[in-house]
């Protein structure tokens, strides 16, 4: 059973890809398998109708293999204006095409996934999660009911990017912990 962990930024000092390392960490010490996607190794065009009949791009065929190839996901996704980012969307969207060489991998059906999200305000993103949510639910994953939502970005990590906050690290803990069980649940 291994996890794949990811962040809808690909921005330098991405306080989602910080959050996206943490929960790695802890998956680690949890003793969970897993593997960290970083999504600007794996550049794609805007999703179009056009450029998909003239053959899936190669990116995009490797990271439904991807998906595929892991039971579940952590994702930590920015709120742009309430929403999910642009960068996550149409990832997901590729991932969701498949062509003749790309059908039998299956990236979403019966994986769970568990949510994350910050921001330098005080809602922390927690509008994003909604729509993330609703979005993979409809491709058929299992998302926890439980999401980590950290207030305040700016200042909620050390300058190595580590959570400062010893409560948002235990939630952390926690929800990793859960998508672990819940994981290996279904796989069994
Ligand atoms: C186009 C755009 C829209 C944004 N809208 C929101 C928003 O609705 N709510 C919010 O809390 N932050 C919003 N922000 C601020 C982001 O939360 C902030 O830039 C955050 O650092 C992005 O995540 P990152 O650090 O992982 O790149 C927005 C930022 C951008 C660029």
């Amino acid at each position: 059973m291994s996890l794949l962990v990811l962040s809808g930024s690909v921005r330098r000092d991405s306080f989602h890809t910080k959050l996206a390392n943490a929960a790695a960490e802890e998956l680690g010490r949890q003793g969970q398998a897993h593997t960290v996607l970083n999504l600007a190794d794996f550049p794609l065009p805007l999703y179009d109708g056009d450029l998909e009949t003239q053959g899936l791009p190669a990116n995009a065929k490797h990271l439904r293999k991807l998906f595929a190839e892991h039971d579940g996901f952590v994702i930590a996704n920015p709120e742009y204006n309430g929403s999910i980012t642009p960068l996550l969307k149409n990832v997901l969207d590729w991932v969701s095409r498949k062509d003749a060489d790309s059908q039998q991998f299956e990236p979403y059906a019966g994986k769970t996934a568990l949510l994350l999200s910050t921001s330098p305000g005080s809602l922390a993103g927690q509008r994003a999660l909604r729509h993330t949510r609703e979005i993979l639910t409809s491709l058929g994953a299992i998302v926890l009911p439980q999401h980590v939502a950290v207030p305040v970005a700016h200042q909620a990590f050390s300058p190595e990017g580590k959570l400062t906050d010893a409560k948002q690290l235990q939630a952390l803990s926690t929800q990793v912990g859960e998508l672990g069980k819940l994981t290996a649940k279904l796989a069994a």
